[in-house]
């Protein structure tokens, strides 16, 4: 698989985990930064790279990691076709592939450890979308997205 990943600086020690291990297994890495621990660096232009590698069909998957993964995961679902889970853990990780059919994933380099986050990676790859009633809330996604500010009907 194509995967994009990025990474601030409180990111940036678990990002350079992660993707070793994505390239270990064979996996395509395409890294957008940042590159070093020392320098502060703001945290939304490297998770709308990746979304953005992600909505143009550049990258399969996203991964994203920030000090907690809250600001990644905010950032990255502004861009229009993302749908980032920050997740803590295995089965937070797979449901998000499973219900959420999430295409970015997100960690918090200061708040999940490398072995944690290494399997939760693994989990969310080897998971795949359900369907059925999942579908059908996942299209409820796009379409608030389509319709930006505008109201939507709520289906009953
Ligand atoms: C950077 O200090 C920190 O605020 C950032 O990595 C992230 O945790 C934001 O959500």
């Amino acid at each position: 698989m194509r995967i994009a990943v990025g990474a601030d600086h409180g990111g940036y020690g678990l990002k350079e985990a992660l993707a070793e291990h994505l390239r270990s297994v064979g996996h395509e890495v395409e890294d957008l930064g940042t590159d070093n621990e020392r320098v502060p660096v703001d945290y939304p232009r490297y998770a709308e790279a990746v979304g953005r590698a992600v909505a143009a069909g550049r990258a399969d998957l996203g991964v994203c990691v920030c000090g907690t993964g809250i600001g990644v995961s905010i950032a990255a679902n502004k861009v229009g076709g993302v749908r980032a889970a920050l997740v803590h853990d295995v089965t937070g990780a797979r449901l998000a592939r499973e219900h959420n059919h999430a295409n970015v994933l997100c960690f918090g380099g200061r708040t999940t450890g490398a072995l944690t986050a290494v399997e939760a990676l693994d989990a969310f790859l080897a998971a795949r979308p359900a369907h059925g009633r999942h579908d059908r809330r996942v299209r409820e996604i796009g379409a608030m997205e389509q319709a930006g500010e505008q109201a939507l009907e709520v289906p009953a």
